[in-house]
């Protein structure tokens, strides 16, 4: 016997007190957390088992794909595909949608992940994550298509992120506040240690790739600028910054302390409205910060209000701490 929480448990015991639940759900993330684990093991092995460095193809967004990117996304195809839960599912590492296969029932859930996020930072041991999302597939829709998962953030079912840091945690929201699970290595479970994770309203510390400065629209450039100007600027106060290249790990640092974190739309390819994904990871990060009390936005609009039009569509991104995000809004709205 553990002491603790475990995170089936937790599961379990929130989706008891729900008339429509069928274990379905229970079961998919049952799954995904197994998933997750197989693929915490993989990333803590490391070179030991030759995994790192880059593998001779691209993904559908041009992106070279590490060996761990295609590894990872096979994962989690293979532990998710054969239970009877999901109808399909859609990735970061895959062009079109994944269908489950023919030997297999299907269920009412679609899946989509960004497998590896973060995958810059694995030859460097540095944190990278895992980031998935669950919605229903539509009614009435026995073999969905890529129509099928262009649901606005606002349909999703569940929000979640695996991070492999010093520790692997798994955090999950369910439209129900947020909750964080450490793994414990020694029994194989995540453990619930972060109940009901909130995000402070107020921050001053800021992440942002200012490599891309002279790409930024303005209200983004005289946000930053204010930061940096510290007690002598307008803010008249001191901000830090910070910037881990790891989706997963600025969102899990402003659960924990605040922030704000930003990848806003510019105009270094002007075919691309920002850098994320809207489906498998700004979507999913944005029902988190939100379940948190914190605030996601592009700048223009709620991100989990945005209409996808397609599977793997980009979406300027601004979250945190919702008195920084909002004065960022305001920015925009100003300009
Ligand atoms: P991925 O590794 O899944 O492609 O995602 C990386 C993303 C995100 O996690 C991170 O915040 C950002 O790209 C880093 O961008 P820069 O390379 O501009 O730092
Ligand atoms: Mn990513
Ligand atoms: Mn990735």
């Amino acid at each position: 016997m553990h002491n603790g929480t475990s995170v089936t448990q937790f599961i379990i015991e929130e989706q008891r007190g729900l008339s429509t639940a069928s274990g379905e759900f229970t079961s998919l993330l049952n799954d995904i957390v197994t998933a997750c684990k197989v693929i915490s093991n993989e990333v803590n092995r490391g070179n030991l088992i030759g995994i790192l460095g880059a593998a001779e193809s691209e993904n559908i967004q041009g992106e070279t794909q590490k060996e761990l990117d295609i590894i990872t996304n096979d994962i989690f195809t293979q532990t998710n595909e054969w239970s009877g839960n999901l109808a399909a599912m859609a990735s970061e590492e895959m062009d079109d949608i994944y269908p489950i296969p023919k030997q297999y029932p299907k269920g009412k859930y679609l899946l989509v992940f960004d497998p590896l996020d973060g995958s810059s930072n694995i030859d460097v041991n540095i944190s990278v994550g895992t980031i998935f999302s669950i919605m229903r597939c539509p009614e009435g829709v026995e073999n969905p298509t890529a129509e099928d998962f262009l649901q606005p953030g606002t349909e999703q079912v569940c929000g979640g992120y695996a991070l492999y840091g010093p520790s692997t945690m798994l955090v999950l929201t369910t439209g129900n506040g947020v909750n964080g699970f450490t793994l414990d290595q020694n029994i194989g479970e995540f453990i619930l240690t972060n109940p009901n994770m909130t995000i402070p309203e107020d921050t001053r510390e800021f992440a942002i790739n200012a490599s891309n400065m002279r790409f930024w629209e303005e209200p983004v450039r005289r946000y930053v600028e204010e930061c940096l100007a510290g007690k002598e600027g307008p803010r008249g106060e001191n901000f830090n910054m910070r910037w881990v290249a790891s989706m997963v790990a600025e969102v899990h640092r402003i659960l924990i302390r605040g922030g704000i974190f930003m990848y806003p739309k510019d105009s270094k390819d002007p075919a691309k409205a920002g850098k994320l994904r809207l489906l498998y990871e700004a979507n999913p990060m944005s029902m988190i910060v939100e379940q948190a009390g914190g605030a996601c936005s592009t700048g223009r609009e709620r991100i989990m209000e945005v209409k996808p039009d397609g599977l793997h569509q980009r979406v300027p991104v601004i979250l945190g701490s919702k008195n920084e995000v909002e004065r960022v809004v305001s920015y925009h709205k100003d300009a």
